[in-house]
């Protein structure tokens, strides 16, 4: 039996996908949900009921975690992994040494918008022409922990072209919801400390999602993961997000 807890804080669409993708892919691993704001401002709750899994209310306001801490010590299972999935607060260094926990951030990481909290925005203001999202270790390093995968894309035109931010988030989060799951699964059943994810898988999986959220986007030129050994060579993100045109 495996013991997951997921922290979010907003909509909760990742959560939503790590909880439909244990449910269907998962059995015997047991989940639980936290969220440090109410439910009127969190959408999570309602995604949760829909799904049957209770959602914890486990508030930190200013730098206090002690309901976190209970929550945590009082626990009957020990969580073999944390999932933070659009978690806006930072957690403290004790907990984040205690626990085995994975964030996963909106950009591609470590070269632009560590600690952004609107990354997909970040990239549209700048003109970038691709982005992604980082699935990475979290450490007292906030978005600095080890980088377990990612996944990179073009800006597709026609968000360009429109300055249309709600666009490009749709398309973000079928890229975080298809690549999210396939991260937990490989941590948890496999226990393996490196491994690859299979990128046409993450393709394929994100454009289905596309199509059913009627997005028909046809996403092209995606690059693959980007080492992260890379991280003392920024020269490497430079020229994979060169201004082509
Ligand atoms: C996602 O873009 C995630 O990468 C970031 O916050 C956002 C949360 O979205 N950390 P949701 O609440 O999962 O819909």
């Amino acid at each position: 039996m495996r013991n997951i807890l997921i922290l979010a804080s907003g909509s909760g669409s990742n959560a939503a996908a790590l909880v439909e993708y244990v449910k269907t892919k998962m059995p015997g691993t047991r989940i639980a949900v936290g969220c440090n704001r109410t439910p009127e401002k969190a959408g999570v709750y309602a995604k949760m009921e829909k799904l049957k899994v209770d959602t914890h209310y486990l508030p930190s306001p200013g730098m206090d975690f002690s309901a976190m801490r209970n929550f945590l010590a009082n626990s009957d299972v020990g969580f073999d992994l944390i999932l933070l999935a659009g978690y806006m607060r930072i957690l403290p260094d004790d907990i984040v040494e205690k626990h085995n926990i994975i964030n996963i951030h909106p950009s591609i990481l470590p070269f632009v918008y560590k600690g952004s909290e609107n990354a997909y925005k970040d990239a549209l203001d700048n003109g970038d022409l691709k982005t992604g999202c980082t699935v990475h270790r979290v450490t007292p390093d906030v978005d600095g922990g080890q980088i377990l995968a990612q996944i990179g894309f073009e800006i597709p035109d026609k968000v360009l072209a429109d300055y249309d931010l709600d666009t490009l988030k749709a398309i973000g989060l079928a890229h975080e919801h298809a690549l999210y799951p396939l991260v937990m699964r490989n941590l948890l059943q496999n226990n393996r400390k490196d491994f690859s994810i299979n990128m046409s898988t993450v393709q394929f999986i994100a454009g289905q999602l596309l199509k059913s959220r009627g997005l028909n986007i046809v996403m092209k030129n995606y690059q693959t993961i980007i080492p992260s050994t890379d991280k003392e060579n920024p020269s490497v993100f430079k020229s994979w997000n060169a201004k082509v045109r």
